[in-house]
């Protein structure tokens, strides 16, 4: 019986897991060749009938509360990660980052926005601490859990718990992208995991240019 269960449990875990995949995955979703334009100068083709990014509530690192219109006017430009993710967040931190300093002055209209998917363990003085070890201009959010889970729907971000050893030792699971939102609080572009610093300042170099 206990096998069956067990059986069972597998099964949904990798249902649902077929399914994420299906989802992230789905041509239209992720159309290289929407636009007739490369990733890498314009970053991933979403239809518009896909609706990324929306309002949310969450806390700075000062620990003021920000929304989505705190924002407004500078391009957002999002990641939604955790600080004990051991390799590809500060990987595109640090992409983030080499991006904006090759931005030069245009830099300033770039809010680059770090979201936790691990409230549990990324307070606000964790978050601190951690945002200013790649950039000062990076603006790191914490929140409740309903706060995160309602950002993190908003920008369809896929997060989960693995490899949990005991409470306080775990990875999290999440999708990696970079979300480029206009001043107006639109969505604008989708940028893959592993893009180059200068791939994305030079997205971000023409899509101010153009605003
Ligand atoms: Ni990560």
């Amino acid at each position: 019986m206990l096998k069956t269960i067990r059986w069972a449990a597998y099964a949904l875990i990798f249902a649902v897991a077929v399914g994420w995949a299906a989802l992230w995955l789905r041509p239209d979703f992720y159309n290289l060749a929407a636009n007739g334009v490369r990733q890498s100068t314009s970053g991933i083709g979403v239809p518009g009938s896909v609706s990324v990014g929306g309002p949310f509530t969450l806390v700075d690192t000062t620990g003021t509360t920000v929304t989505e219109q705190s924002f407004r006017g500078k391009w957002m430009l999002v990641y939604f990660g955790y600080t004990f993710c051991p390799d590809v967040c500060p990987t595109e931190l640090q992409t983030i980052a080499t991006a904006l300093d090759a931005l030069g002055p245009s830099a300033d209209k770039v809010a680059p926005i770090f979201i936790t998917v691990d409230p549990e363990r990324d307070t606000v003085p964790a978050l601190a601490e951690y945002v200013k070890l790649f950039d000062t201009r990076l603006v790191g959010l914490t929140g409740s859990e309903a706060q995160i889970t309602a950002a993190t729907r908003a920008y369809r971000v896929y997060y989960a718990k693995a490899n949990a050893k005991d409470s306080s030792s775990y990875l999290m699971d999440h999708s990696s992208f970079i979300y480029l939102m206009g001043p107006d609080g639109t969505f604008r572009a989708l940028f893959r995991q592993g893009i180059a610093p200068e791939e994305l300042a030079a997205a971000l170099r023409t899509r101010i240019a153009g605003s």
